[in-house]
C-alpha cells in the first residue's frame, strides 16, 4: 500500500488588510463598541484580510492552488484529485473544487468539496490521503479555502472580530515513504448548536440564520479538550510521543487557545505555529495557510514531524500527523 508525502504548499490572502484599529473605526460609525486592546486581549488577533464582495472562495482557492502546484514542480494534468474543504462555497452547486478544477485547466480529476468549517482542511488531508493508500489517486490537490467575510453578521461584535478571509493548499503524492503518519477524524453532532450558520437557500430565498452564531465560551472549552485528547491520540497511534513533534500546527481560532492547548500538550509555545495574529480564524483555511507560512519562512523544514489540528462547526474536530 503505497503512503501520501505533502510535496507542496501554497496559500492566498485577498489584498485589503484590517487591522483591529481599522475594524475598530468602521464598527464605532454604526455605534458598535470594540478596541485593539479588546480583541488582542481575548484572541491574540491584531489584523485580519477581508476579501472585496463579489470575490469568491474559488478564486482564492485557485490562486492557493497553483502556488501549491509551482511549489511541488506538478503540472495541473498530473493531478487525479481535487478536495476543497470550504463552509462558504460560491454556489450550491457545483462544487468548489470543480470551479478550481476548470480554472487549472485539468480535466477527468475526482472533484468535490468537504464541509466540516473549522476541521475542513484536517478532514479534507484525510480523505485524500485515504484516497492515495488505497491506490484510487496517486497526485491530490487538498485545498482550505474561505470567504468567511460573507456570512459573519458585522452588527455582531462577538463574533465578526474573529474571522478573515484566504486559502492554503498542499499538493500530496503518492510516494513510497510516509508521509503522512497517522490521521483521526471525530465529530459530536450533538453540539450543532454552539457554532453554526443555520440557514439554507430554498424556495427562491434564504431560509433561516444567513449568518455565524456562535457560544464563544462553549466553543472555548470543547476545543481544549478535544484539541488535547486528539493531540495524543494520534502521536500514540503513530507510535510516537509529542517530544517527537517538530511543530504544531493547530485550527488559528484563538492565541489563548493555543496557549492553552501547549500548556496542557507541555510543549513549548516556540513549537506552535501561530498565525491568527496576523490572518485571524481564516476556518478550513487556517491550517494549510499556518503550514504555508511556516514552510516559506524556513521554521518548517524537510524530515521534520508536524501534526496539524481542525476543530470546529460541527462539532468537528481531527489531527494529521506528517513527516514532510
Ligand atoms: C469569543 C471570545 C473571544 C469572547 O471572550 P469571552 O472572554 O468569552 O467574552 P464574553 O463573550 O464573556 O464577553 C465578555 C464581554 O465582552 C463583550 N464583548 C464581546 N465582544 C466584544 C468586542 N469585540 N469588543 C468589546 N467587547 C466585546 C461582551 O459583550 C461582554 O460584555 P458584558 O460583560 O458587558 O456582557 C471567547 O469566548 C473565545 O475566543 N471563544 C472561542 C471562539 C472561537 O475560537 N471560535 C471559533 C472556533 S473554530
Amino acid at each position: 500500500m503505497p503512503f501520501s508525502r505533502i510535496v507542496g504548499t501554497g496559500s492566498a490572502l485577498p489584498p485589503r488588510l484590517v487591522s483591529n484599529h481599522d475594524l475598530a473605526a468602521e464598527l464605532a460609525t454604526r455605534q458598535i463598541e470594540t478596541s485593539d486592546d479588546w480583541i488582542v486581549e481575548r484572541t491574540g488577533i491584531r489584523q485580519r484580510y477581508i476579501a472585496d464582495r463579489g470575490v469568491k472562495t474559488s478564486a482564492l482557492a485557485t490562486d492557493a492552488a497553483r502556488l501549491a502546484l509551482a511549489d511541488a514542480q506538478v503540472d495541473a494534468s498530473e493531478v487525479d484529485l481535487i478536495i476543497v474543504a470550504t463552509s462558504t462555497p460560491d454556489f450550491v452547486f457545483p462544487s468548489t473544487a470543480c470551479l478550481v478544477q476548470a480554472n487549472l485547466g485539468n480535466k477527468g480529476a475526482a472533484a468535490f468539496d468537504v464541509q466540516a468549517v473549522c476541521s475542513g482542511f484536517v478532514y479534507a488531508l484525510t480523505t485524500a490521503d485515504s484516497f492515495i493508500r488505497a491506490g484510487r489517486a496517486r497526485c491530490a490537490v487538498v485545498i482550505g479555502a474561505e470567504v468567511f467575510s460573507s456570512i459573519l453578521d458585522w452588527n455582531d461584535r462577538g463574533t465578526c472580530v474573529l474571522f478573515g478571509d484566504g486559502a492554503g493548499a498542499v499538493v500530496l503524492r503518492a510516494s513510497d515513504s510516509p508521509g503522512i503518519l497517522a490521521a483521526q477524524l471525530h465529530a459530536d453532532g450533538s453540539q450543532m448548536n454552539i457554532l453554526a450558520a443555520a440557514g439554507n437557500v430554498a424556495y427562491g430565498q434564504v431560509t433561516g440564520d444567513p449568518f455565524l452564531r456562535m457560544d464563544g465560551q462553549a466553543v472555548f472549552k470543547q476545543a481544549v479538550t478535544v484539541l488535547d485528547r486528539s493531540a495524543r491520540s494520534v502521536t500514540k497511534e503513530a507510535g510516537l510521543t509529542l517530544a517527537d513533534v517538530d511543530w504544531l500546527i493547530p485550527h488559528q481560532a484563538n492565541l489563548r487557545i493555543l496557549t492553552f492547548l501547549a500548556r496542557k500538550l507541555d510543549v513549548p509555545l516556540e513549537k506552535v505555529v501561530v498565525t491568527v495574529d496576523r490572518h485571524a480564524n481564516t476556518s478550513a483555511a487556517s491550517v494549510p495557510l499556518a503550514l504555508d507560512t511556516a514552510r516559506r519562512d524556513g521554521r518548517i523544514q524537510p524530515g521534520q514531524l508536524i501534526l496539524m489540528q481542525g476543530v470546529g462547526g460541527g462539532f468537528t474536530w481531527g489531527s494529521v500527523l506528517a513527516r514532510m
